[in-house]
């Protein structure tokens, strides 16, 4: 049962609610509050303060004397939340509100001054900049490090030719190191999106205050400069209710998350027993609890699952922030619930990719013994005759008559002779078998970008020296 709401007198517990005569009962109390979201963000939330505070100083309006009370409070502070010792009641609604009001019960009268010049928004949005930007650098150095994985195994299984699939059918052969690198151009736009992301967010909202700003000779350079920004935000009404980056983060992951599942499926059906060709270490598998055989790939399906949470998180967060007036809306507490999970949960999908692709080995006998089969040559065959002057189109057709006379004979197109295929067009001469089969077929490619060896080589090189 609640509380009911006790009368108490003016400056209850909440110091900054003197003009409130009644607190919250127990469930309404927990409803304000976000200490579960927001406990994590006491770091950037004290080295924010310590700023701000050092400021305060340098333009006269902190003595030194309550700077150094404020510094050494604040760093009691840190011990006790690293050490998970301070006590943080629910009515005093945030991590922001819980840090303060320790540091008063601390430092008395110097603590009264460190909120001088500023909000609960502006530092809010302060706070979440710098988590942001954590958060980005974690993500990076787990796409650069999943992308290493990748390269690393296209370098050293790359060379084996399998089949490419479009519409999950048998289409061209390629080297598997192609289909690798291929993901790790995707995550290479992740890293570029994050860096993007990144060079928008990092500037300094403190200074803005609750939405107008200050009549105090804040130095908001300074504050800005001493937590490591490039700047800081012009506006102080669109500084307190900026929650872009947030979004910027949230697609961030929801486009990581879209990649890796794609990854994943593909590891899924290329793991299965009808495929066969990616063989998953144990150390990533699990088994059944009926069925004694069972050898399941259920990390890459959670891998696969993940996506759901990360484009339901940017959903939410635009949801959320959709219709909200000028300025700081209350709402806007909730964009952690959204966010928050969603870097963990992709954070850990990273991580957990990287160490299926490291350990992963593709079955280079079960790939080759069927490598032949579903005309991976046809494509190839009709290019030969487009080098003997016959018009694409045409050999097109020429090609497709062929596939069908070979597939009712239960033959590959290198299997037919000769004088099948001047029947079909006269162009044909015995150096056509040059062009037939995967592994000639793959050594034929040419542009920049194909799926033969020496582009491999070539994009190998590059991700070496990108990424080293
Ligand atoms: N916990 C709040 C949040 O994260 C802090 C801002 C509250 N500001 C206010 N004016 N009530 O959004």
């Amino acid at each position: 049962m609640p509380k009911s709401k006790k009368k108490r007198p003016a400056g209850g517990v909440k110091s900054w609610q003197a003009r409130l005569t009644m607190d919250a009962d127990q469930i309404t109390a927990a409803f304000l509050s976000s200490l579960d979201v927001d406990s994590s963000l006491w770091q950037y939330d004290i080295a924010g303060s310590l700023a701000h505070a050092r400021m305060l100083k340098e333009v006269g309006l902190l003595t030194a004397g309550e700077f150094r009370k404020i510094n050494k409070g604040l760093m009691s502070i840190a011990r006790d939340m690293d050490a998970g010792t301070l006590a943080m009641p629910i009515e005093l609604e945030d991590i922001h509100m819980v840090i303060e009001k320790t540091l008063i019960d601390r430092t008395g009268q110097a603590g009264m001054k460190l909120h001088t010049g500023r909000s609960r928004n502006d530092q809010a949005a302060t706070d979440l900049r710098l988590w942001a930007r954590h958060s980005i650098h974690v993500l990076s150095q787990a796409v650069r490090d999943l992308q290493r994985a990748l390269v690393d195994v296209a370098r050293h299984q790359g060379r084996l030719v399998m089949p490419a699939y479009t519409h999950m059918q048998r289409a061209q052969p390629i080297l598997a190191g192609h289909a690798l690198l291929a993901y790790v151009e995707m995550l290479d736009r992740d890293h570029c999106r994050l860096a993007g992301t990144l060079k928008r967010l990092n500037v300094c909202p403190l200074g803005s205050g609750a939405v107008a700003g200050t009549s105090l000779p804040l130095d908001r350079r300074m504050t800005a400069q001493l937590l490591g920004f490039d700047g800081i935000t012009r506006n102080s009404i669109d500084a307190t209710s900026d929650r872009d980056f947030l979004a910027d983060l949230c697609y961030c992951c929801a486009m990581i998350a879209v990649h890796l599942s794609r990854w994943a499926e593909d590891w899924i059906i290329q793991s299965s027993n009808e495929f066969g060709f990616v063989e998953l270490s144990d150390a990533y598998c699990t088994s059944s609890s009926m069925m004694p055989q069972k050898k399941n790939a259920d990390t890459l399906e959670l891998i696969r699952a993940k996506g759901a949470g990360a484009i339901g998180s940017l959903a939410g967060l635009l949801a959320l922030l959709k219709g909200l007036p000028l300025a700081y809306n209350r709402d806007m507490q909730d964009d952690k619930r959204f966010v928050m999970p969603a870097v963990a949960a992709v954070h850990q999908a990273l991580v957990v990719a990287r160490g299926i692709v490291a350990t992963a080995k593709f079955n280079r006998q079960r790939i080759e013994s069927d490598i032949n089969a579903g005309f991976l040559d046809a494509t190839s065959m009709a290019e030969y005759l487009v080098g003997k002057g016959v018009p694409f189109r045409k050999a097109h057709q020429i090609v497709g008559r062929l596939v069908s006379a070979a597939q009712a004979n239960g033959k590959h197109l290198a299997e037919l002779p000769l004088p099948a295929l001047k029947a079909a067009c006269e162009k044909f001469e015995s150096d056509v078998r040059r062009y037939l089969g995967a592994a000639n077929v793959v050594r034929r490619y040419r542009p920049e970008g194909s799926a033969g060896l020496a582009q491999l080589n070539k994009q190998l090189a590059y991700w070496k020296k990108e990424l080293e």
